[in-house]
């Protein structure tokens, strides 16, 4: 680990509009700098500079954060490689210490117990022989780390003589606590360790062998281990997805088989729909991706809502359809590789996609469609793209594409509504970028738990970082978007460090803490409601002492 000394001094001594302008033209405009977005291709100008706050937010693509996390998107490094990318520039030394941060246990866990699973796959021949049958060669097995879990609590029983502590297994979640003690999470199942983007074993996939419900188990979530923001197979993949277009797939052994076959550009979701942290993760290495899902009507479902989200990302996709009732792997399996490289040749656009199979011989069928059409085109944040796709779309439609532009900018109601209340915020949000911005309120929020009390979940892991960091003497926007492991959250932040655009008027101390109040004291009311609703007494009872404390001091 570097010192945290060190990177609080890097961070105090790079000039983001220094650093930024050696790689994109920026002109002065008032507080800010402004110059054309270097992670989308736009025409006017949407990139924002703040020398005050030392942050970039682009209002196009959303991109957003500080001189390290501009070197890693920009330069496609890991957060250390990025801090001595920027020492280097200023001469620093670097100076390493081992660290031994609050998770360590958990890494510990979990790389003990892949060890672990590791050793009990040579020991079964059921197991062995089960990735024999799906086809994987002991090369892939082991680059991947693929292992076994056994009936019986035998992780739990093996875990003194692996060094494991108890608190580790819990925190990691591999035993679970039952009235009789701690059982093994994982029976039975062949095991698949989910790395982190540096290579870090941060939980796993087990599945059943052979027929048995529920086919798959992940690890839940953990401190270290968020299941909406990683992809199965990145560490392995990325290595390739910078060079070559990455393609998507829905299963575990999708990916294997791929892979086993020479294909290493591969990342998998884990069993939930791509959510937007894992599309800027992808958004990192490539801004192109191939959708490779199932090939049935919930593969074709989930292919939809990929699209959405892929665009917001700034990512263009294609879409490869596979046959009803394949999925990559039966495909690859069945019909060899020469035939898959075909499917893939045929891949097509997302309007190919959505129009595929429909018909197109009446006005409302068409209309359908384009609305459709006119929806995604709306939430791409990439100019160039747009605008070819736009072209595309009027001629296949037989539309004048000035008027398909003017839908596509005048949206619809619904959504200019959605994206004002993101922009200006709602009470929510006010709170939670103040508490960014300023120390002083950051205390405040910590003495009321604001965390607690939020309902966007974005908002609420920010709350949570503040909470976690407000103590240090470096606090502010920019500490917090070096540490926010989720560019969802570093880009929420870093418009915030751009007031102008934002509407955002900080309060007195004062008010600021009453407002605090009024909105906890407003969600124990609820809580009390929920409580008494499920008659749990006790809840109810300590919930309104707080209240009653708190209504005492507005
Ligand atoms: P095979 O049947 O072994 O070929 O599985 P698959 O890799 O083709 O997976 P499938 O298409 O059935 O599911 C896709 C992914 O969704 C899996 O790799 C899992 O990550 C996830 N998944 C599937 N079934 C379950 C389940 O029952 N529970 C959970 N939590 N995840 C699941
Ligand atoms: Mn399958």
């Amino acid at each position: 680990m570097i010192k945290p000394e060190i990177i609080e001094r890097i961070r105090q001594e790079t000039d983001i509009v220094d650093l930024i302008g050696s790689y994109v033209p920026l002109k002065k405009m008032g507080r800010y700098y402004r110059g054309l977005c270097p992670f989308h291709t736009e025409r006017s100008p949407s990139f924002y500079v703040s020398p005050e706050r030392q942050s970039y937010h682009c209002f196009g693509c959303g991109a957003g954060g500080t001189a390290i996390t501009f070197v890693m998107v920009y330069e496609k490094l890991e957060f250390p490689e990025a801090v001595r990318f920027l020492a280097k520039r200023l001469g620093i030394k670097v100076e390493e210490e081992h660290f031994s941060g609050e998770n360590t246990f958990i890494y510990d866990a979990c790389e003990k117990a892949a060890r672990f699973f590791e050793e009990c796959l040579v020991k079964s021949t059921a197991a062995q022989r089960y990735l024999a049958e799906r086809g994987l060669s002991a090369n892939t097995v082991r680059r991947f780390r693929l292992g076994f879990a056994p009936g019986g609590n035998l992780l739990r029983g093996a875990a003194l003589r692996l060094g494991i502590s108890e608190a580790g297994l819990l925190r990691a979640g591999l035993v679970v606590k039952r009235d009789d003690g701690l059982i093994d999470y994982f029976r039975e199942r062949i095991i698949f360790p989910i790395f982190s983007v540096s290579g870090r074993v941060i939980g796993f996939g087990g599945r059943v062998l052979g027929n048995g419900e529920p086919k798959y188990l992940n690890s839940p979530d953990t401190t270290i281990f968020r299941k909406g923001e990683i992809l199965y197979g990145i560490f392995q993949a990325k290595a390739y997805i910078k060079e070559r277009v990455p393609i998507l797939v829905e299963g575990n052994f999708d990916l294997l088989t791929l892979v086993e076959q020479g294909f290493n550009n591969v990342v998998a979701g884990l069993g939930t729909a791509l959510t937007p942290a894992q599309a800027t993760l992808l958004r990192r290495y490539n801004q192109e991706i191939i959708l490779c899902y199932d090939g049935d009507e919930a593969g074709r479902k989930a292919c939809r809502r990929s699209l959405e989200v892929l665009f917001r990302a700034g990512i263009d996709p294609q879409v490869v359809v596979l046959p009803s009732g394949f999925d990559p792997d039966s495909y690859m399996r069945q019909m060899g590789k020469e035939s898959f490289l075909a499917r893939m040749e045929e891949r097509e656009d997302f309007v190919a996609f959505v129009v595929d199979g429909r018909r197109l011989d009446s006005v409302s069928a068409k209309r359908e469609i384009l609305n459709e059409l006119t929806a995604l085109l709306r939430v791409m944040v990439d100019d160039t793209s747009r605008e070819l796709y736009i072209n595309r779309i009027a001629e296949m439609f037989k539309i004048d594409r000035v008027r398909l532009d003017n839908i596509v900018k005048t949206g619809d109601p619904a959504r200019d509504k959605a994206s004002t209340k993101r922009r200006c915020g709602q009470l929510e949000e006010k709170l939670v970028a103040a508490v960014v911005l300023e120390k002083e309120f950051a205390r405040i929020a910590y003495e009321f738990a604001l965390s607690e009390i939020l309902e966007d979940e974005t908002l609420k892991k920010i709350a949570r970082l503040v909470e976690e960091n407000w103590k240090k003497d470096d606090y502010g926007p920019g500490l917090l978007m070096d540490l926010a492991e989720d560019d969802v959250v570093r880009s929420r932040i870093a418009q915030w460090t751009f007031p102008d655009f934002m509407e955002l008027a900080l309060p007195s101390i004062d008010e600021f803490r009453n407002r605090v109040r009024r909105f906890r004291s407003q969600w124990l009311h609820n809580q009390i409601k929920v409580a008494i609703e499920n008659g749990d007494e006790i809840r109810a009872e300590s919930l309104l002492k707080e209240r009653n404390r708190l209504l005492k001091d507005i």
